[in-house]
């Protein structure tokens, strides 16, 4: 496996790739890799002759009281997992090689604005952004999001179809501990008690799962996903919200392809969930 730090020696060698006809997929991550980033590797070497692992913590999608510092970094540890799953190639890029100032910005405006976007303004800019930026160095031929972050992978889809992006997205389920609290590298600013708390939102996902049905109102499915979250002393509801499958709009009933999607304060630490139904 091969570790390359720098757009250009990243570019030299996928030419080289490329001359050879080999297909290339690409697993876009900010490190600190789990067992959520290793399915994502997994499901990218059965479809690819070559992986790339991005491995980069982007500092344009942290808002400026975010804890773009305090993220958890193991390049390390890392790149053992990369090699063991198989890949080819970790990028692991310095800012400094991938910014300069003033710098160019993709955005994709209505379902950037919903959701996460309210709490993070600036947040799917800049994922969008280097998203691009990946994309134009590894030219890759699939590229592999989970599901995890929903509205990340309903964006990058619409990003992919607006700007005729020639590559195909893959999306992957979200992937779970044991106990069902969905695997983040932010699990890790959580404290026992913390870690404990933040099983509501797996609960509610659970909950609503079992109570939505093809018309049912909004209200009818996140009232009691909601009285869940609440019912925990350390939570905070930032919000649970039914939208629309792709544009990532509030809808009032179930009657379309449905994204149920939270985000909720534990502590300090925002968490994410969601489940997707379709009619
Ligand atoms: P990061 O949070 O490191 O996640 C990298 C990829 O792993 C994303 O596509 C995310 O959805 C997926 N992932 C994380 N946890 C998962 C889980 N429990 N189950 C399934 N997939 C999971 O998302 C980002 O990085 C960044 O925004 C990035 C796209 C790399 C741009 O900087």
């Amino acid at each position: 496996m091969q570790v390359t730090k720098t757009v250009e020696e990243t570019r030299k060698q996928i030419k080289q790739w490329k001359k050879e006809g080999k297909t290339i997929g690409l697993v876009p991550t900010m490190g600190f890799l789990h067992e959520g980033h290793a399915s994502l590797i997994r499901k990218c070497r059965e479809q690819n002759d070559i992986v790339v692992v991005s491995d980069f913590v982007n500092p344009t999608q942290f808002g400026p009281n975010e804890d773009l510092e305090a993220y958890p970094r193991d390049f390390e540890r890392d790149s053992k997992l990369c090699e063991s799953l198989g890949a080819d190639l970790i990028f692991a890029p310095s800012p400094e090689d991938m910014y300069h100032d003033p710098h160019a910005f993709v955005s994709i405006d209505t379902l950037s604005e919903t959701l996460c976007g309210k709490t993070r303004p600036i947040h799917f800019k800049g994922v969008c952004t280097v998203v691009t930026k990946l994309f134009h160095i590894v030219a890759p031929d699939r590229a592999y999001f989970g599901e995890k972050d929903a509205q990340q992978l309903a964006i990058i889809r619409k990003m992919v179809k607006d700007l005729n992006f020639d590559i195909e997205i893959v999306g992957c389920p979200i992937v779970r501990e044991e106990d069902g609290l969905a695997k983040s590298s932010r699990n890790t600013y959580l404290n026992d008690k913390e870690r404990q708390a933040a099983l509501c939102l797996s609960r509610a996902v659970k909950t609503g799962k079992e109570v939505i049905y093809t018309g049912a109102d909004a209200k009818e499915v996140l009232n009691p996903m909601k009285a869940i979250i609440e019912a925990e002393p350390l939570a905070r509801i930032d919000y649970v919200m039914m939208v629309d499958a792709l544009t990532m709009q509030p809808i009032e009933k179930a009657d379309r392809d449905v994204l149920v999607a939270m985000a909720v304060y534990i502590g300090k630490t925002r968490l994410i969930d969601n489940f997707s139904y379709g009619v």
